[in-house]
């Protein structure tokens, strides 16, 4: 059995913005501090996007120095908060490989796992850039291994969270072409994805979709429909706790875990035989 943890919107930033620099790396850190202290200590970390929260070179470094602590190797994507350039002139490398087209994307074996990391930005937008170039890279990266179980890592999530201001348009170009990639795979076991700040999951092509709370703050859950053009005074980010995902690989079978960062006390041991029977 093996585990990888997913981090995601990790909105680093500078002291140019000194709430957002302060809360995102505090609580960057609590996440980090959750999944060092998690047993089996996690073979890996995958952190999927909105690494940052300008794109700025000043703030990849201090992203840097944030992990600088971590003893658990980190692997990247990039989200619409991200920028290439920048991201990989800090941390491009063996942990964040590019493709013939200079996008974030790559493959990664783990003993029983692999793990299929898609570029999904498209640089000064909000929205999902995956396009027929990157629908042919994903095709093309899932066929070279059509056995070993397989999670996809993507920024942006392809199913509606309900949240009206944070979702793409149902009926997204995108989203059709990412469907066929996906369909039939039976060695897929999940789509991971972030962009949202919010845990939640659905369905895309016969496979699931599940997005990790971010490390950051959260956006509030409320499902009310919103007008766009007028803003009506409504919460849109909440600060309840950060958190992470657990993915779990046991002999082919697949779990995620949505984990909350924080410190709590233990509330009752194990004391007494569990007495299976
Ligand atoms: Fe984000």
């Amino acid at each position: 059995m093996l585990t990888i943890a997913q981090i995601t919107d990790l909105h680093v930033t500078t002291t140019a913005d000194p709430l957002n620099q302060m809360r995102n790396e505090q609580r960057l850190r609590q996440v980090l501090r959750a999944i060092h202290e998690l047993k089996p200590r996690p073979v890996a970390i995958i952190a999927s996007g909105d690494l940052v929260d300008h794109g700025e070179p000043a703030e990849y470094e201090a992203l840097k120095a944030i992990l600088a602590d971590t003893d658990i190797p980190i692997y990247y994507a990039v989200g619409n908060h991200d920028r290439r350039a920048p991201f990989l002139e800090a941390f491009g490398g063996p942990f964040a490989p590019v493709d013939e087209n200079g996008l974030v994307q790559y493959a990664v074996v783990f003993e029983g796992l692999r793990m299929v990391v898609c570029d999904t930005l498209e640089e000064g937008r909000d929205r999902s850039g995956f396009d027929q170039v990157r629908a042919a890279w994903l095709n093309r990266t899932l066929d070279a291994d059509r056995t070993t179980p397989t999670i996809v890592v993507m920024h942006h999530p392809p199913i509606l969270s309900g949240v009206r201001w944070m979702d793409p348009e149902p009926d997204a170009p995108w989203i059709g072409l990412l469907a066929e990639v996906l369909r039939g795979r039976e060695n897929l076991r999940g789509v991971l994805c972030g962009h949202v700040h919010r845990a939640f999951q659905g369905m895309l092509g016969g496979q699931l979709i599940a997005t990790a709370p971010a490390s950051s703050i959260q956006v509030t859950l409320n499902l009310t429909p919103v007008d766009m053009e007028r803003p009506d005074g409504r919460e849109i980010l909440t600060a309840e706790p950060p958190g992470y995902v657990l993915v779990m690989a046991d002999e082919g079978r697949v779990t995620t875990h949505v984990c909350v960062a924080g410190e709590f006390e233990p509330a009752v041991a194990y004391t007494r035989p569990f007495g299976f029977t």
